[in-house]
C-alpha cells in the first residue's frame, strides 16, 4: 500500500507527522509538496496528487491546506478521485464509510495536528459500507 501525500504552503507541516504515521503502519509514504513555507498555489500539488492516485501509482491521497476546501475541489475535477474533506475524526470516518473517499482532504489551519492524524488513522481504519452508499456513488459521474 502507497499513500502520496501534497499539501500547499498551509497544508505542508502535517507531511511529516502523517509520514510517521503511516510508515509506523508499514504503508509506503510519497511527498508530492510544496516542502516549505513559501506560496504556492494549491492547485499545482491538487493535480498532481490526482495524477499519482488515478495512474495508479498511489493507492490513495492525502491533501491538505488551510482549509482544505481548495485542495478538495481542485481534486474533485479529476474523474478518478472522490476527495473528502474531514475537520474531524467523525467526518473521516464517514467520507471512507458513505462516500468512499480514495483522497482525504485535512485542513491544517482550522483542524489541531493531533485531530488531522485521528482522522488519518479513522479513515484508513474505515471499512467502506457499499449497498446504497455504491448507489450513490454510481450516480456522481456525469
Ligand atoms: C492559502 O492561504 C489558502 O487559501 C489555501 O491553503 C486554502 O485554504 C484554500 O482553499
Amino acid at each position: 500500500m502507497k499513500i502520496a501525500f501534497a499539501g500547499d504552503h498551509a497544508g505542508y507541516l502535517l507531511a511529516e507527522p502523517v509520514r510517521k504515521l503511516l510508515e509506523n503502519r508499514g504503508i509506503e509514504f510519497e511527498n508530492l509538496g510544496t516542502f516549505g513555507p513559501e506560496s504556492v498555489d494549491y492547485p499545482d500539488f491538487a493535480h498532481a496528487l490526482a495524477a499519482r492516485v488515478e495512474s495508479g501509482q498511489a493507492d490513495l491521497g492525502i491533501a491538505a491546506c488551510g482549509t482544505g476546501n481548495g485542495m478538495a475541489i481542485t481534486l474533485n475535477k479529476h474523474r478518478g478521485i472522490r476527495a473528502g474533506l474531514a475537520w474531524n475524526r467523525e467526518i473521516a470516518g464517514l467520507v471512507k464509510a458513505h462516500n468512499n473517499a480514495n483522497v482525504l482532504v485535512l485542513s491544517q489551519r482550522f483542524t489541531t495536528e493531533e485531530e488531522n492524524l485521528a482522522c488519518v488513522q479513522t479513515w484508513l481504519d474505515t471499512e467502506f459500507e457499499g449497498g446504497r452508499h455504491q448507489r450513490r456513488i454510481d450516480k456522481i459521474s456525469l
